[in-house]
């Protein structure tokens, strides 16, 4: 039986070894208890899981730029790694001076991470978006470096669906162009076309994450909700799947896109749907902008076809803030649009909320800490997806290896050669393009072996990155 006093020795010892490779990014530490306390476990076990923790967290430093919000500062903070955090991106060369030696990079939409910058990373482990898109990133360079990129895609899902409800109130009740009007000095109390939501069919085009928050929000409402997707998906409440798009056009009376921008989706609604939707029903497009034609649109409601829309979303967005940046610089149909009646028209402000960009901070910051910690890709978004079930409390003398390396044949086999002196006792592997991601748990590891592992490991041939924790 090893004293504490023994595996302090060795854990000194092996500290040192770390400290003569000089690479701390390479064999990392794991997770603290604490962490292990604010997240869920992996598995529905009752059992308490094994922290993995060789070394002090504080060695992690993580990098967060643009302001990311608080709950990520906080989580990164329980876990004892060193933040910094800027309220703004920097400028190219502060940013490879600060990216140099970070385990992790928090990011917004501002911060562009290229070959050029990526390449000065020594210690990058992973990198956040803390919002929805990625393409700020160079994910496949990032991938062949073995660094893990994960964003935030659901976390305003509510805030869109919040959204889509106040603007199929609001076109029943032409509260857009009452409220210009009253601006503007004019008093235009009308009721005639002004409709209560009460009884109404609201068809859901894409019944994800957001098309189904929005089933359940309009069900409160009193309104019937029909919706139509590619997959068969249960539906909530007293809801209705209907076999076909036209169905589900042509009995409704608000219908509300919620469908990814795919070669499917490209014009989704165009003349022949507007055509097929009911004579003054509501179009509303929270989803991208091109799944709506929307020179078909506006046409549309010139006939009188379709009596209202609500639009947050464009083929072409500006790309920054400012009086002017919706014009027909953009599209040469803005001027036809903003001048229709009944249309709403905002900024892709769809999931911008307070609330959202919270969930958003917890979201990726759990992707970070677990990926540092334990090693689990889940969620990633240019690598493969990996995750093992936690060790238990009394798995004494475990390892657990995390080797990224290039897919080709015959690495398994030499891995799996340098770990069978030992006994594995649950190992995953996936692959993603170039890219494959080993998962290992191996026991009767004595500290004294971690170093010899990690160095054969090292020398393989295909290897792209290695971490051992225990
Ligand atoms: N306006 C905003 O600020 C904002 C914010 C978040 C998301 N979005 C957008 O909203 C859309 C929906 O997001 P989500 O999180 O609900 O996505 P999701 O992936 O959870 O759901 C999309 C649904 O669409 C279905 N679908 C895909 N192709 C289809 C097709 N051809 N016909 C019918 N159904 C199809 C899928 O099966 C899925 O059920 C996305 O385009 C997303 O980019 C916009």
């Amino acid at each position: 039986m090893t004293s504490p006093q023994q595996i302090n020795n060795l854990q000194a010892a092996f500290q040192d070894a770390l400290n003569m490779s000089g690479s701390p990014g390479v064999v990392s530490t794991s997770p603290t208890t604490s962490f292990m306390n604010t997240l869920p476990p992996r598995t529905s076990v009752a059992k308490q899981a094994k922290a993995l923790k060789p070394f002090s967290t504080g060695d992690i430093k993580i990098l967060l730029l643009e302001n990311v919000n608080q709950t990520a500062i906080d989580i990164f903070d329980k876990q004892g790694y060193q933040v910094e955090f800027h309220k703004s991106s920097l400028g190219p060369e502060e940013l490879i001076e600060k990216i140099r030696d970070v385990h992790a990079i928090g990011i917004r939409s501002k911060t562009k991470l290229t070959p050029e910058i990526l390449k000065h990373a020594k210690n990058l482990v992973c990198i956040g978006c803390f919002c929805i898109g990625t393409n700020q990133v160079d994910l496949d360079y990032a991938a062949k470096m073995g660094v893990s990129v994960f964003n935030s895609p659901f976390s305003n899902s509510r805030s869109v669906a919040e959204l889509v409800i106040g603007e199929i109130i609001s076109l029943a009740r032409q509260l857009g162009d009452r409220s210009i009007e009253m601006h503007t000095g004019t008093w235009n109390k009308v009721s005639h076309h002004c409709w209560e939501v009460r009884g109404k069919t609201l068809g859901i085009i894409g019944y994800g994450h957001i098309g189904s928050q929005l089933s359940v929000l309009a069900e409160a409402f009193g309104m019937h909700v029909l919706y139509y997707d590619v997959v068969t998906i249960m539906a909530l409440g007293t809801a209705k799947q209907v076999a076909t798009l036209d169905e589900l056009l042509n009995n409704s009376d608000f219908v509300s896109l919620h469908v990814p921008a795919t070669d499917e989706t490209k014009n989704m609604i165009s003349a022949p749907q507007l055509a097929a939707m009911r004579n003054g029903a509501y179009l509303i497009n929270a989803s991208r902008g091109t799944v709506v034609d929307i020179p078909s649109l506006i046409q549309a409601m010139k006939a009188g076809k379709i009596a209202g829309a609500a639009l947050d979303v464009f083929p072409h967005e500006p790309a920054k803030n400012g009086s002017g940046a919706f014009g027909n610089q953009l599209s040469p149909w803005i001027s036809d649009l903003v001048s229709l009646p009944n249309i709403i028209l905002t900024p892709h402000i769809g999931g911008s909320t307070e609330e959202a960009q919270s969930a958003i901070g917890v979201e990726v910051a759990t992707s970070l800490s677990k990926y540092i910690n334990d090693g689990t890709s889940v969620g990633s978004v240019n690598f493969p997806e990996v995750s093992l079930r936690s060790l238990d409390l009394d798995q004494e003398n475990t390892v657990r290896v995390l080797y990224i390396h290039q897919n080709v044949p015959g690495v398994l086999k030499t891995v799996n050669n340098i770990l069978s002196d030992h006994n594995i006792e649950k190992q995953f592997s996936d692959s993603s393009g170039d890219i494959a991601y080993l998962m290992a748990d191996i026991s009767n590891v004595n500290y004294s072996d971690i170093k010899d592992i990690y160095d054969k490991l090292n020398a393989t041939e295909y290897k792209i990155s290695i971490r051992l924790l225990y």
